[in-house]
């Protein structure tokens, strides 16, 4: 027989009752976690989204009653009526621990299979089942409380920007394709063969429109489509807090935004962020740190020492300068103790992985120094370099050449992390909050042969810059910040360019023929000429966001139904094929069925 909820209406949730309940009647309704018999008492503990509650059936008050409760298994969907009352085994460890519910009805509103997976906290189990059966993964209280913070933070972020005097405008998904930088996700168009949408890789000229239609601030919390590369902190489909504000400067914008984490962070995990953020110039951040989101949670700097060692003996260093690159190194306090050679070979070859071609050493013993390449120098040349590091007895540095100024920066970037990893340098507790600022406008990209825009082709260049554009355009810094912290890149943004002359000449340095940036752009660059008002904005990714407050490290874990490393998302299978009508509708055909390992090769590229 088919039990119903008829007539019961829930008067607690499982997780929410207390001692204070004593002696009240209660109705819950929850899954099934666990079934023991006791002697003549049968227990089940109930679970929902808030907890555990233990109901007990008494076989000497109502036999048929405790033999029905014994019959349920895991994960069946029950209601119980009965009453709250003191519990003889109290468990200190659960909120709900001082007190059980005596049942006097049990209806058994579902059964369920055996799950493929037991359904408690912190529970191992592979990813991949995990993902497939993503709702029974939720189920796990663990699991749930990142999608319930989201939840109350999606509240927050909202309340802070409309008492701030922002408006809420929801942009299109299917669209013209904006330049982010990544591929797009096409839509195909049944009313214009042959033609396609663009999923919004950002709401970027959209927000930019609204400023010229006057909206003054605007704020979005926008899905955005990038089809890249997965990483842990990388999903194809993703969320941003889009903003956008008219005649502001950049520290307009960063005020108004820090204030947003401030807040967030303060109701959230109680903690108070010291405003302003720290601030430090691209260049800056990439001398000192090789990154351009550099963890500031540790030390571990980058020294150049490209003037110290130029014209010392060793050949590895001197190429590098005569080849125009440069030479760089960090010093780990104390790492003469807490590094073994075996432990700097591996980071020789970890720093391989970024290109560099070696890693240079030296560890600074209390009576002698061992290096790999103090033979190669005279003594006062490698005192010259281990001063110039600031290196003392008892530290180890490391050093790499190269040719590339940017295999130095991101070799030095990423070693200073893995070295503060596997020393346990990172102070998990802080929140380094930080602006990165003066970004370049361009970047050349030696594949296509052109300039390709740093942030996007919207950004405008600083205005002691602009005469570059016609000299040395590489050289041309932007009006663009990154808010980073702890090592992500939490949010991007920029103040935009206003003007049509200039937005068209940007289009040209990127190598748009005026006939292309008319087809792609026309609609920005001729709504420009009706009154534009300077603007600018940014983009937090709330994935990132979430992920970061939630104290994890990868973004699926703040994500309902995230996507795996190949794009695919497992409970429901996408993506899939679709009917022969469905195409033949759309007016496609498919060209040649390629089996899925080979998409996958196709992806890595
Ligand atoms: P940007 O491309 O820097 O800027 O994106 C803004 C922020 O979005 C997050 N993000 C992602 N999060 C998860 N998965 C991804 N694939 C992903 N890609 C980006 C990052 C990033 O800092 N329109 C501009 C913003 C602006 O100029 O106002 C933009 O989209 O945290
Ligand atoms: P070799 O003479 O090749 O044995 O190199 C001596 C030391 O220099 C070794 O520790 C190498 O790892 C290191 N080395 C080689 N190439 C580089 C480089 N590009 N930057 C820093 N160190 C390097």
């Amino acid at each position: 027989m088919i039990e119903t909820i008829s007539g019961l209406k829930r008067t607690k949730y499982c997780g929410e009752f207390r001692e204070s309940d004593i002696g009240t009647a209660a109705t819950v309704f929850g899954w099934v976690q666990k079934v023991r018999n006791l002697g003549g008492l049968i227990f089940i503990d109930l679970r929902d989204r808030t907890g555990l509650v233990q109901v007990v059936f008494d076989e000497s008050v109502d036999k048929a009653l405790a033999d029905k409760a014994f019959a349920v298994r895991g994960e069946y969907v029950l209601a119980v009526v009965g009453t709250v009352r003191k519990r003889e085994m109290v468990n200190d460890k659960m909120p709900t621990g001082q007190i059980e519910i005596l049942a006097s009805e049990l209806r058994i509103l579902s059964a369920a299979k055996t799950p493929p997976f037991e359904i408690v906290e912190n529970s191992n189990v592979n990813d991949e089942l995990r993902l497939k059966y993503r709702y029974l993964d939720l189920r796990r209280p663990d699991v749930a409380k990142n999608l319930l913070l989201r939840s109350r933070v999606y509240t927050a972020v909202r309340d802070y920007y409309a008492e701030n005097g922002f408006v809420e405008v929801e942009t299109p998904l299917l669209m013209k394709s904006t330049p982010e930088g990544a591929r797009d996700y096409l839509v195909p168009s049944r009313v214009h063969p042959g033609k396609f949408y663009a999923l919004p890789q950002s709401p970027q000229q959209y927000k930019q429109i609204l400023m010229l239609a006057g909206f003054d601030r605007y704020i979005q919390i926008a899905k955005c489509l990038r089809d890249e590369d997965l990483r842990a902190d990388r999903q194809p489909e993703f969320t941003q807090i889009d903003l956008e504000m008219s005649f502001v400067d950049r520290e307009d914008v960063m005020a108004v935004n820090e204030g947003l984490l401030k807040r967030l962070w303060k109701d959230f995990l109680d903690v108070e962020v010291p405003t302003p953020f720290r601030r430090m110039t691209y260049a800056e951040a990439m001398l000192r740190f090789g990154s351009d989101k550099p963890d500031l949670r540790f030390e571990l700097e980058i020294v150049d020492v490209t003037e110290t060692v130029r014209g010392c003996g060793f050949g590895v260093f001197t190429s590098a300068i005569e080849a125009g690159g440069a030479v760089r190194g960090i010093r780990v306090p104390g790492g003469f103790d807490k590094m073994s050679r075996k432990e700097i070979d591996s980071l020789g070859e970890y720093v391989k992985t970024y290109r560099a071609k070696g890693l240079a050493w030296a560890r600074l013993g209390a009576d002698s120094t061992t290096s790999s390449f103090a033979k190669f120098m005279a003594p006062e040349e490698m005192e010259a370099l281990l001063s110039a590091l600031g290196a003392e007895k008892g530290d180890v540095v490391l050093l790499v050449a190269d040719a590339k100024l940017g295999v130095v920066e991101a070799s030095l970037g990423a070693l200073r992390c893995e070295v503060a990893r596997r020393l346990g340098l990172i102070d998990k507790s802080r929140w380094e909050f930080l602006w990165v600022t003066d970004f370049p406008l361009l970047e050349f990209d030696e594949e296509e042969n052109r300039y390709v825009a740093v942030h996007h082709p919207f950004t405008a260049p600083m205005d002691e810059d602009l005469p570059l554009l016609d000299t040395d355009p590489g050289k041309a810094r932007a009006k663009a910040y990154d808010c980073v912290l702890n090592g992500y890149e939490l949010g991007g943004g920029s103040i935009r360019i206003y003007n049509t002359d200039l937005q068209a000449r940007m289009f040209e340095l990127l190598g748009f023929t005026k006939e292309e940036a008319e087809k792609r752009f026309g609609f920005l660059l001729e709504a420009f000429s009706y009154g534009a008002p300077p603007h600018g904005g940014l983009a937090f990714g709330f994935d990132r966001l979430l992920m970061l407050m939630a104290g994890e490290e990868d973004i699926r874990t703040v994500i309902a139904f995230p996507k795996v490393q190949n794009a695919s998302e497992l409970m429901s299978g996408a993506p899939d094929e679709v009917s022969p009508k469905q195409l033949e509708e759309l007016g496609i055909c498919i060209a040649e069925a390629e089996d899925d390992d080979e998409d996958d090769e196709e992806d890595d590229d």
